[in-house]
């Protein structure tokens, strides 16, 4: 009989190289990893705060951060809640806000399911004025909207129409009519061409956002997220395309035609895909959501946004990012044209009508005051060319996380510029539809064409397994807010305790908010100088940032005994995603250790098991 010998080393990767010099094995396992920071601990530990939610209530879908009132509010089925941003269970407030029972009852006649459908599900949450939300809810298929006073205690008041409201809306919220109309405004509400697959087809709404296109606000442009069936002729078999669509502020409809309409709408496919065996790319296309990075330039937000995949074969999910210098390029190329013996969809090579459809009525400009004096040849072009031939493409051409074979998926996305001793980081907190949080920091391995993603933490936030559905970040609290059906959750951005308190611990976590300040991991704040801080985002290499041996801390010792010729799992789970195992391997009566190989954990390796065959 034989004995094999195999050392689960948490993190101290540098006692191994006292150890011996062997050939380290960095062999990523393909598959994540679930042994992070024992998971289930995370519910009973004072760093998670959970709201079970209402016995008469469900469905905590849509937030709204409001940092100076320092209040979460937050829109569930027939209520409007208000949460303190410091402990969600300090002093919650609620309006209940159910439609009348006549609406429930005419609901329930149209053969509509009572307990899901015929309530007064809220989905629309915006700031209004400094006293007043703005909301809507779907009112058992019919829509309501209310002003909300935010103050002592939240009241309803109705709403009269002043201000501006762009949203999307789907079936769920107005039965077969799909539409994004912009309404609230001095003017008369402006939607999309009704009935017409070209402009929207059977979509679902992801996001809205305004951003400026110059210094002048005459060219702001609303974009729009949102996921719909391909067109007809587009794809072969029924197909999913994510997309983004973009409208004019200032777009008040065409004078002839058009009228009450959008004239500059258009939209173009945003593509996340990776390349398959035998050339077929795989495609994320089920866009779930959408985070936008504001930079220094308002025009240019970092957009990433998270997809999963529409086969029924292949379950995966993605975050892709894209640049607004591409997507501006993708609606000033060519537009989607039906041509030729096929009717297939080609580039418009044709001559396009001046000014270009999509572009912003802009006194400077083009000398347009307003959508309504575009020539006909204009908004006759715009109603049968809404989309772009070209397809917008991810930075660096693909994804820059991806998740295949694992059992859950990814739902929401927010993202944390944190900044670090050698630079700023953009830690994403993504949400999945089993309750759990991955939060993972994109690092450069040299070039920004080369990042690496590394898992920092994966922590189950709710009791059971449910789709997270909201997530908003705060950046003035450092914490993250989650909704789901079943409640809302509170956790922190950061716990540098957890890594432990050895200065090659912290280090090799990685964390951009963690650094070791000379007796523990706690932190990183970039303006108090220490001399003995030490953070290396980078690298993580606890050999350029030790400067002390700390002996064999965290080695933890396992003994496993073999059988010849017979194979064996070795296996362990380590106190950290970035910890290295290795194993030793002993012949019975020797006293001689043979390495067999060490991992390296990274994002990719759930469990470094190997197998050997004695
Ligand atoms: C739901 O329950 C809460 C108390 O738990 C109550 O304040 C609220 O009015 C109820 N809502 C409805 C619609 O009955
Ligand atoms: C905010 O809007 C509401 C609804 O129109 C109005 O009653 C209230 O006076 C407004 N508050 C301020 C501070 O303008
Ligand atoms: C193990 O396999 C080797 C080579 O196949 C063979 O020579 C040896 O007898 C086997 N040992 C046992 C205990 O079966």
């Amino acid at each position: 009989d034989i004995e094999i010998h195999y050392k689960c080393v948490s993190l101290s990767i540098w006692v191994l190289m006292f150890l011996s010099a062997f050939e380290v094995c960095r062999r990523p396992t393909k598959s994540n990893i679930l042994c992070s920071l024992f998971p289930t601990e995370m519910l009973e530990s004072n760093n998670l705060l959970t709201f079970n939610g209402l016995a008469n209530s469900s469905a905590y879908h849509s937030f709204l951060l409001d940092e100076e009132r320092g209040r979460l509010f937050v829109g569930a089925k027939d209520h409007v809640l208000s949460f303190n941003l410091v402990d969600i269970n300090l002093d919650m407030q609620l309006i209940s806000w159910p439609p009348s029972p006549s609406r429930r009852d005419e609901c329930k006649w149209a053969g509509k399911d009572v307990q899901k459908e015929c309530s007064n599900f809220i989905k629309v949450l915006q700031p209004f004025n400094q006293t007043h939300l703005y909301v809507c809810g779907t009112g058992a298929f019919h829509p309501v909207c209310a002003y909300v006073e935010v103050g002592k205690r939240l009241e309803v008041h109705p709403s009269h129409i002043n201000g501006e409201l762009y949203a999307g809306t789907s079936a769920d919220f107005m039965g077969r009519d799909f539409a994004i109309f912009r309404t609230l405004g001095k003017h008369h509400p402006i939607r999309t061409e009704q009935h017409d697959s070209r402009w929207l087809n059977d979509p679902r709404f992801i996001s809205v956002h305004l951003i400026p296109e110059s210094d002048n606000p005459e060219d702001d442009k609303i974009y729009l997220f949102f996921r719909e069936n391909a067109i007809d002729g587009e794809q072969i078999s029924k197909a999913t395309h994510a997309r983004i669509g973009q409208l004019c502020k200032n777009d008040f409809g065409g004078h002839r035609s058009l009228v009450n309409k959008w004239t500059t709408f258009l939209k173009a496919r945003l593509i996340c895909s990776v390349p398959g065996l035998n050339g077929i790319d795989t495609h994320f296309d089920e866009l779930q959501d959408v985070f936008l990075m504001s930079s220094k330039d308002p025009k240019n937000p970092i957009i990433y946004a998270v997809f999963t995949t529409s086969s029924n074969i292949f379950k995966g999910s993605a975050v892709c990012m894209y640049s607004m210098a591409d997507i501006r390029r993708v609606f000033l190329g060519p537009f989607a044209h039906r041509d030729g013996p096929n009717y297939q969809w080609v580039p418009f090579l044709g001559r396009v009508p001046y000014p270009r459809p999509g572009t912003c009525p802009s006194k400077t400009f083009d000398g347009f005051e307003s959508t309504k004096d575009f020539p006909d040849d204009v908004i006759t072009f715009a109603r049968s060319h809404p989309a772009m031939y070209n397809p917008v493409f991810p930075i660096n051409n693909r994804p820059i996380i991806i998740k295949t074979d694992v059992d859950y998926q990814f739902t929401q996305i927010v993202v944390d510029r944190v900044e670090a001793e050698d630079g700023q980081y953009d830690v994403m907190f993504i949400g999945t539809d089993m309750g759990t949080v991955l939060k993972v920091v994109s690092i450069p391995r040299g070039t920004w064409h080369d990042l690496e993603e590394v898992l920092l933490e994966e922590m189950t936030v709710f009791r059971e397994p449910t789709a997270i559905t909201a997530m908003e970040l705060s950046t003035k609290q450092q914490q993250l807010y989650l909704g789901s059906t079943i409640g809302v959750s509170q956790m922190p951005l950061h716990r540098c305790d957890v890594y432990g308190k050895a200065c090659a611990e912290c280090c090799l976590a990685r964390d951009p908010y963690c650094a070791w300040d000379g007796s523990q991991c706690s932190r990183y704040f970039p303006t108090a100088k220490r001399r003995t801080r030490r953070q290396d985002i980078r690298n993580g290499d606890p050999l350029t940032q030790s400067d002390e041996a700390d002996g064999e801390r965290g080695l933890l010792d396992k003994t496993m005994y073999g059988v010849e010729n017979s194979s064996s799992f070795l296996e362990c789970s380590p106190k950290s995603q970035r910890a290295l195992i290795y194993w030793q391997f002993q012949r019975h009566g020797e006293d001689r250790k043979q390495e067999v190989c060490s991992v390296m954990y990274t994002v990719e390796a759930k469990r470094p098991v190997i197998s050997i065959t004695i």
